[in-house]
């Protein structure tokens, strides 16, 4: 037969958090006890690349397919709240222009690849929701704002929502309990500070120890500390970090990053039972980089960790060899445990 095949092809990008989201206040819209604020990553390096189609062709239902691997979408609530509020947006537009084909009601057929090891703390899940709500959103040719569509892609993964856009991005908290105002936004562009780059240091590239839901839910019911990170220290943080980035304060940003990164893994470490994340390599690299400030005399590298062991070290290019080049010289050689390989120094700088 003659059916027609629609398609759209997007990449989007890896995002690092400097003020780290961990907690959730509602489980089923992915809402957070806290704002967070990351940086995007340059997709030259680590991206996930996704092609959304949809055809009166396509059979049964709807396909997931991931590095090469059939998804089990039917029984993923996340994937499945991400599809149905695209379709229920292109139904709208259907709606309202009887001309339109009717892909709402087509089965989709959703393919994609990470350049970069999968679920090994190395926020793949953000990019691949990013990229999955913009496949689709382009191949329904939705007018919707990356903004709005942020709303959509934390529902698949609540970082993902940051993946929607370029540079330094806030993730609103919000307060309303539908979620509405639970959105990403653009603190600045990533021209705004072109010297910054990050490294990624891959420890280790194994499946993490505690999904970060299951984490996230562990340390919200049992951690002491934790209710002071989100009353106060949060809060102050977004706005001081926000002024640094504005001004473009490296040393102010870098100890507000490092800070944030270790009363996250305090407040895992006070859960109870305790969550580890990073191990030995991983805090061999937090020495480093405290030696390396402390042997130039000024605050020229700041480390971060998500859920996982791996490193991200942020710094300015003109401290590219300083930095990159001692990381690489100390940590290649000198550890043991060490996994690699090193990402090449990424310039932040690509808008998605
Ligand atoms: O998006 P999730 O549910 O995988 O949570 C990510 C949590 C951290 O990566 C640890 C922090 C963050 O803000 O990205």
């Amino acid at each position: 037969s003659n059916q027609p095949v629609y398609r759209a092809t997007t990449t989007a990008p890896v995002n690092i958090a400097v003020i780290k989201y961990w907690g959730k206040r509602d489980t089923t819209l992915n809402l957070p006890t806290n704002s967070s604020l990351s940086v995007t990553l340059s997709q030259r390096s680590l991206r996930t690349l996704t092609t959304a189609s949809c055809s009166p062709s396509y059979p049964a239902e709807d396909t997931l397919n991931l590095n090469g691997k059939p998804q089990e979408i039917q029984s993923s609530k996340r994937t499945l709240a991400c599809l149905s509020n695209l379709r229920a947006l292109r139904k709208s537009l259907e709606d309202a222009d009887s001309s339109l084909p009717k892909l709402s009601t087509f089965h989709l057929r959703i393919v994609s690849e990470n350049n970069f090891p999968t679920a090994a703390g190395l926020a793949s899940s953000a990019a691949g929701f990013a990229a999955l709500v913009r496949a689709v959103a382009d191949l329904y040719q939705l007018p919707q704002s990356p903004q709005e569509l942020s709303r959509i892609a934390r529902q698949g993964s609540g970082s993902a929502c940051r993946s929607l856009m370029g540079g330094y991005v806030a993730w609103r908290s919000g307060e309303l309990a539908d979620g509405s105002d639970s959105l990403a936004e653009e603190v600045a562009p990533a021209s705004h500070w072109p010297e910054m780059r990050a490294l990624v240091l891959v420890v280790s590239a194994e499946k993490k120890d505690v999904p970060s839901t299951e984490g996230m839910q562990t340390t919200v019911a049992t951690s002491e500390l934790f209710a002071q990170r989100v009353s106060s220290v949060v809060p102050e943080r977004m706005t001081a970090i926000e002024d640094a980035i504005r001004v473009r304060d490296f040393p102010k940003f870098a100890e507000i990053t490092m800070r944030d990164s270790n009363t996250f893994h305090a407040t895992c470490l006070d859960s109870w039972p305790p969550i580890f994340y990073m191990n030995d390599v991983s805090r061999a690299a937090v020495r480093l980089v405290h030696d390396i400030n402390r042997a130039v005399g000024r605050t020229v590298a700041a480390y971060t960790y998500d859920a996982g062991p791996n490193s991200v070290i942020y710094y300015e290019e003109k401290d590219s060899e300083l930095v990159a080049g001692t990381v690489k010289a100390i940590l290649g050689t000198n550890i043991t445990g060490w996994d690699g390989p090193f990402y090449e120094p990424l310039a932040n700088l690509t808008a998605p």
